[in-house]
Formats: C-alpha cells, structure tokens, sequence
C-alpha cells in the first residue's frame, strides 16, 4: 500500500512564518505605513505577486510595475537573509520522526510549496534528501488555493491523487488540497482551518497508529 504525503514547507516543516514578516514589514514601513501580526495570518501561503498586492491594498498604495518588481525583488533578498542563517534546529518538532516513520514504511514523500525559496530552505534544514519530489514556486503557474502544485507534486511521485495526503497550515492550502481530491491534514487552529479533514496543533500530536490508518485506508 503506497500513498502520496505531500507536506507544505512554510509552517509545517519550518516557521519561516516570522521572516516573511520581517521582510514585508520592512518593506511596508520603507513605503509609509505598518502591517499587524493579524495581518501576517492573510499573507501565509499566499504567493509573493500576491503576497505584495494584499499589502499595498493595506496601506492604499499603488506602484508601477518597474517598483512592484523592485520592492519584490528587495523583499525577497531581505527574507534570504534571515534564511541563511537556518539550520536543523528550526524544523518544527517531530518533523523528523513523521518524516522517518513514511521513509520505513516506503510511503511517498513529496513537497508541495507556494515558495521559490523551497529548495534551499530544504537544503538549509538539511531535509532535501528525505523527499521524493519536489513541487514549489518555481514549477506551477496558479497559486494555492488552486490544487495545481499539489496536483503535480502527487505526478511527480507517480501516484493518483485520491492516494495522497496534505499537510497543511494555510487556510489556502487546505482548500487547495481539498480542490485536488486529497485528504487535507489541516497543522494549526480549529478556528481557521475547520475545512480540513483532520487538524492538529503540529505534528507531535500525530501518532503513528494514525499514519497506519491513512497508510492502510
Ligand atoms: C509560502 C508562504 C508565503 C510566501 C510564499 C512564497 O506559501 O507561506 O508566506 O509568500 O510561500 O514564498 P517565496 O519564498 O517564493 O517568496
Ligand atoms: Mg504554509
């Protein structure tokens, strides 16, 4: 029995939550007005054109198109700066053990990610070889609540998407994988992710034997 687990990066494998918002805060500061931790909650999983457009609908601001592509290109230098400085201390708790109990069971693994930094935040927290596929910023065209990354990541591993699982903490992202036909694994609040078909807090609330369910449903 093989199925496909398809883990989000930002807020399921690592935080990297607070440097996003770092990085937008700065420049939102730089453009005249500020961006609230409530906010920062709209903007997870949310892509980087997108990302920017929220926030200057926020504060009311309008750019060309020459200063949108400069203010991204700015963010995102700013946010690899703060990514440089990861390394396996900032997976999120038993990540690993998940991660190692799929690799034994000969489950697929695969990544599916909004981000185009999901590569090396994988290489940073030393995690890159555990998966199988990856599926992120780079390779699809509509961003999350659309099912494409998803979709492509359960391509890539070769199994049908009815077989695969989701872990999610975006409320765009549990839409996502629900859009794809997936089961969606909400890591968060009941609050904002009731649309999922199981939630936890993170991962140390997961037990195997429920790993063995999905494996074996
Ligand atoms: C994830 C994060 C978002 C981020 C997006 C794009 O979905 O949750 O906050 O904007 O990826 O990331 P990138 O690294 O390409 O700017
Ligand atoms: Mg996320």
């Amino acid at each position: 029995n093989t199925k496909g687990f398809i883990f989000d990066l930002d807020g399921v494998i690592v935080d990297t939550a607070k440097y996003h918002y770092l990085s937008w805060k700065q420049l939102a500061n730089e453009l005249g007005f500020d961006i609230t931790l409530t906010q920062n909650e709209q903007l997870k999983g949310v892509s980087r054109v997108r990302s920017l457009e929220i926030i200057l609908g926020w504060g009311n601001k309008t750019l060309s198109e020459e200063a949108f592509e400069k203010y991204m290109a700015e963010k995102n230098e700013n946010y690899l700066s703060h990514i440089a400085q990861m390394d396996e201390g900032e997976i999120l708790p038993d990540v690993p053990k998940i991660l190692n109990y799929l690799q034994e069971k000969q489950q697929g693994i695969a990544l599916g990610s909004a981000s185009k930094n999901a590569r090396t935040i994988l290489q940073k927290v030393n995690l890159f070889e555990n998966f199988q596929a990856i599926a992120d910023g780079n390779n699809v065209s509509k961003a999350k609540p659309d099912p494409e990354v998803f979709l492509l990541a359960a391509k890539q591993l070769n199994i049908k998407p009815s077989d695969c699982i989701v872990f999610e903490d975006a409320v765009a992202g549990v839409t996502a994988a629900n859009a794809a036909g997936m089961i969606s694994i909400g890591i968060g609040s009941k609050e904002t992710l009731g649309h999922a078909d199981y939630i936890f807090n993170d991962f140390t609330e997961i037990q195997t034997s429920f790993i063995d369910e999905l494996i074996n449903r």
